[in-house]
């Protein structure tokens, strides 16, 4: 069984960093809010991305699209108040900042500012080095994402698999290095064929983070509430469920539900005995 973090030094951007070198894996799990957020910094993840994933998961929408800055930082709030080791990454929302340089750094800023974030996380790759370039000289430590980039998976054609053919390949490496070169301190790959997520783990200088992107990667992420069988509606092939608790919680809950309706809950156990005497005098005085 793979050893939890048992020192809780805080993880810092330059420990993410030089992982590209020591080839030590680097690990990042999605959380919401903050009791997520206690159990997966305790199990020693090494990053925890409050991903935009959160409009489907937590908010039930067909997608990340109507996802808010509002929706994002009260959510960043609530995980960041639940880790003491984990760096934090908020997820930018599609058009916070795809306007203007400006109002993208001003929306970077506020994920520091107001949720105490570390890092901000955006999608694109050329189209948006120059942004990357501006929040990283604002002082705002940014990660990257290609690939299949959910935020716009409609102009991709849908969610399915990029960089299958030489073009879309050659555009992805493209991505890759104007991502690396605008100053990002790592990158995530999402649905790429292995052998293409290797060859660009091999050529930028920034740790890749892999999600559905083989293992050549320098790390990997997944969605937690996939990775813990709580979100049923839709399995990408990439997700391997290492619990399937929606049947526990649900078995829990019927249980409740009957133990209510006998009358069986709560027993003694679960009750302030005492009080009889008290409320019988009162009544008393009230009068009946
Ligand atoms: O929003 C999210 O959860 C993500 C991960 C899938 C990388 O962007």
């Amino acid at each position: 069984m793979q050893k939890t973090d048992k020192t809780r030094t805080p993880v810092t951007l330059s420990n993410i960093k030089s992982r590209k070198k020591s080839g030590e894996r680097i690990t990042m799990l999605t959380a919401y809010d903050y009791s997520t957020a206690v159990l997966v910094d305790r199990a020693g993840v090494d990053m925890i991305l409050v991903g935009d994933s959160l409009g489907m998961v937590i908010l039930g929408y067909d997608s990340t699209v109507p996802v808010t800055m509002e929706d994002m930082l009260h959510h960043s709030a609530a995980v960041r108040r639940g880790v003491n080791r984990a760096l934090v990454v908020g997820d930018m929302p599609f058009m916070s900042y795809q306007v203007s340089p400006e109002e993208a750094v001003r929306n970077a800023g506020r994920f520091i500012k107001e949720a105490g974030c570390h890092a901000v996380k955006l999608e694109g790759g050329m189209n948006i080095a120059k942004t990357i370039e501006r929040i990283v000289r604002a002082g705002i430590p940014v990660m990257g994402h290609i690939g299949l980039t959910p935020q716009t998976a409609t102009a991709l054609g849908g969610f399915k698999v990029q960089g299958r053919d030489e073009e879309s390949a050659r555009r992805l490496i493209r991505d890759a290095r104007a991502v690396a070169e605008a100053g990002a301190f790592s990158l995530v790959l999402e649905c790429v064929p292995s052998g293409i997520a290797s060859a660009i783990t091999e050529d930028i200088p920034i740790p890749t983070i892999g999600i559905g992107a083989g293992a050549g990667c320098d790390g990997q992420v997944l969605v937690t509430n996939d990775l813990l069988g709580l979100f049923p509606k839709f399995v990408p092939k990439f997700v391997k469920k290492y619990a399937d608790l929606a049947p526990v919680i649900q078995e829990a809950i019927t249980r409740f539900i009957d133990e209510v309706s006998k009358g069986e809950f709560p027993g003694d156990a679960h009750s302030f005995k005492g009080g009889e005497d008290l409320a019988e005098k009162i009544i008393r005085d009230y009068g009946r």
